[in-house]
């Protein structure tokens, strides 16, 4: 697929996979996507996941025939994109891979391949004819080894997983008026909380390391080739970066015997009769990433748990301790939830979101056994928003 007579792309969609990392649901496929720089030589930028290989080698001979692919770009080692470097060395024998000093080590790591690596620096530039690539590291986001690879005669930004989400690409490869921003930000949010997340620091110190650059044409390691939404996809990953949110909740809950989730539901309904924006997360029925999206997309996080084993019922403990490791800033927090005889799982939850530094609206609801209005007064606690 054509981007421009020299950016041509080569990368796969998947849609077997069911959990990326084994952890992620991917209700929308995800793509792995590779690019060929075609110029008087022909660089590859990264490859693809270990079963696309096949698919992969046609997609590249598709667009330069016989032609040999000189320069094999490695941005990133992660396996998504790094697993078919050998197979690109056996196809094209005299690739010379190009990468930076912390990568090297993790190509031989996990390739086992030594020879003809080009080990290159920060800001240096590799001549491919009439056009170029020019590097920049971007230290974890999210590996140590990161980089990215600009083409300043494209002006186009082979920006790795920064940028990235999940959702296969659509035919058109490129945003398009059927295919817009808004048709992934949700799973863009998804992606960069899941996996990107922890690392709201270095995201921000490479943004204004890449801030200087006219970039016209953004293309990442998983989702569209972004030419239309520039703009807004930046500031998208500016504000999760910064932890930034918009007013609204997050309330999440997991229940076993319906008692927490009555009172979940309750307090949903009262929230939204105030006209606050509340995304509700059943933790039992759905994977935790969809409410840690919605953790950085809103300023304020509840969760409802059920007192378990004198601690925080799992599933909730587990979205609890996602946020704590991904060092979430500035949400607002309540907690609430059933016991039968000695409640704390509204105090160990308070004490996780006050060592996250959360601001605590409440002491939070426990009530013992039964859900009854009467135990919980969800207009109460709505009214602290
Ligand atoms: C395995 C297990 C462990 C539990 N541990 C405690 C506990 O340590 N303290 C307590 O007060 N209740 C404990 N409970 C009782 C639950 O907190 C109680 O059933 C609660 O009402 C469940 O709320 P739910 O209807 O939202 O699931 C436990 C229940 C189960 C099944
Ligand atoms: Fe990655
Ligand atoms: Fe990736």
């Amino acid at each position: 697929m054509r981007l421009s007579e020299r950016i041509r792309y080569v990368g796969v969609n998947d849609f077997q996979t069911t959990l990326f990392e084994r952890q992620w649901p991917l209700p929308y496929g995800v793509s792995y996507n590779s690019y060929l720089v075609v110029g008087e030589k022909v660089a590859l930028i990264d490859t693809a996941a270990a079963q696309f290989g096949d698919e992969f080698l046609s997609n590249i001979k598709a667009e330069i025939g016989d032609r040999p692919v000189d320069y094999l770009v490695v941005n990133h080692m992660e396996p998504d994109h790094s697993a078919l470097q050998s197979l690109v060395r056996r196809e094209y024998p005299a690739c010379e891979i190009v990468t930076n000093a912390k990568a090297a080590p993790m190509i031989e790591g996990y390739q086992g391949i030594t020879d003809n690596i080009k080990i290159i620096k920060e800001g240096e530039t590799l001549p491919l004819g009439e056009v170029s690539l020019q590097f920049f590291m971007v230290p974890m986001v999210h590996w140590p080894e990161t980089m990215v690879t600009w083409c300043p005669e494209e002006n186009t930004l082979f920006s790795g997983d920064a940028f990235g989400t999940f959702k296969a690409v659509p035919e058109s490869v490129i945003d398009s008026e059927s295919t817009t921003f808004d048709d992934y930000k949700d799973e863009m949010t998804r992606y960069y909380a899941s996996i990107v997340g922890k690392y709201g620091g270095p995201a921000q110190t490479a943004l204004k390391k890449l801030g200087g650059l006219e970039i016209k044409r953004i293309c990442a390691t998983h989702g569209p080739v972004w030419q239309n939404s520039i703009p807004e996809v930046v500031a998208l990953y500016d504000r999760l970066s910064r932890y930034d949110a918009d007013h609204g909740v997050c309330l999440a809950y997991g229940s076993m015997y319906g008692n927490t989730k009555k009172a979940a539901l309750e307090l949903a309904e009262a929230i939204k009769a105030k006209g606050i924006p509340c995304a509700v997360h059943d933790l039992t029925e759905e994977n935790y990433s969809f409410a840690l999206r919605d953790v950085f997309k809103y300023d304020t996080v509840i969760l409802g748990s059920p007192t378990y084993n004198n601690g925080i019922f799992p599933p909730v403990r587990q979205l609890m301790q996602a946020i704590a490791d991904r060092m979430v800033k500035g949400r607002k927090f309540i907690a609430f939830g059933s016991f039968t005889w000695a409640a704390s799982s509204v105090k160990l939850l308070n004490e996780m979101a006050s060592g996250a530094g959360f601001e605590i609206l409440s002491d939070g609801i426990t009530f013992k056994q039964g859900y009854t209005k009467d135990k919980f007064d969800a207009e109460g606690l709505a009214s602290l928003l």
